[in-house]
């Protein structure tokens, strides 16, 4: 055993958070966005940013028809959805089986759990049942703090409490959005979490800014999308959170990665 996980699952999770940190790049937005901007191509907008990234956090249906087997980049799989934005998007279920993504040989799942909604037992069933299966396996079991269309909800008393659930049911990561005192949040998690991103915003300091304050108040890292993906220059702003995540840069040195491909295009 190594810190109480046998080989396979300490293995994977080395492998997703390298040393301690990570940046997991998101592109599962179509599992209930549909052709979201940008990422209409996904396997065209992910292959040039995944070479940055620790892990990619998508579908089965774009993992099979748009990421290159030899990809090389762990993958974690989202494997709830079965709802869209113009249906109730809290009412989801568990759409892959655990032999499914033994066969697509992933390295990890993902599950959105919605804490406080009508749907709050079905979807934390949801996630306890699936690590019930896939810890079997060894496979860690990302819980995602969904908040649907209710993103007022997102401060640090909601999300802690949220995030302790998701990991009393055995995530073994957790996804959460980033607020004021996000160390009220880590601190009372027993898991590694990770700071989700939400809408594409015209600031990029802003973005590396509250990267650098969410990991200094204890995150390892985040799972980012629209931030990098949107972005004029995805590749020179993976680049910059890769350096704020992995390499202790400031995120006032990071951004100069990004000014110059602005000055260079
Ligand atoms: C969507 C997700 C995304 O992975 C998450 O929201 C991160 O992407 P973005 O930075 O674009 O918000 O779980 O349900």
């Amino acid at each position: 055993m190594i810190n109480g996980m046998d080989w396979g699952m300490a293995s994977r999770m080395e492998r997703l958070i390298p040393g301690g940190k990570a940046f997991f790049l998101a592109g599962d937005h179509g599992y209930f966005l549909g052709p979201t901007r940008k990422l209409e191509n996904p396997g065209k907008t992910l292959a040039p940013l995944a070479e940055y990234a620790d892990a990619i956090f998508v579908t089965r249906g774009v993992l099979r028809a748009s990421i290159a087997p030899d990809i090389g980049t762990p993958i974690i799989l989202r494997i709830s959805g079965g709802t869209s934005v113009i249906g109730n998007l809290e009412d989801e279920s568990i759409t892959v089986t655990v032999e499914e993504a033994l066969r697509l040989g992933v390295d990890s799942v993902g599950i959105s759990v919605f804490v406080g909604s009508g749907y709050e037992h079905q979807t934390l069933m949801n996630l306890a049942n699936a690590i019930s299966e896939f810890e079997k396996y060894g496979i860690p079991v990302m819980a995602v703090t969904a908040v649907g269309k209710e993103l007022e909800k997102r401060d640090s008393r909601y999300l802690a409490l949220a995030s302790r659930v998701a990991a009393e049911l055995g995530a073994r990561v957790v996804k959460t959005y980033y607020c004021e005192d996000f160390d009220k949040i880590t601190e009372s998690c027993p898991v590694p979490v990770v700071i989700a991103g939400g809408p594409k915003t015209d600031d990029d300091l802003e973005v590396l800014d509250f990267v650098y304050d969410g990991m200094s108040k204890g995150a390892v890292g985040v799972n980012l999308g629209r931030n990098i993906w949107q972005h004029e220059h995805p590749v020179a702003m993976a680049k910059a959170l890769r350096a704020v995540i992995h390499d202790d840069a400031k995120p006032t040195e990071a951004i100069e990665i990004v000014r110059e491909a602005q000055a260079k295009a």
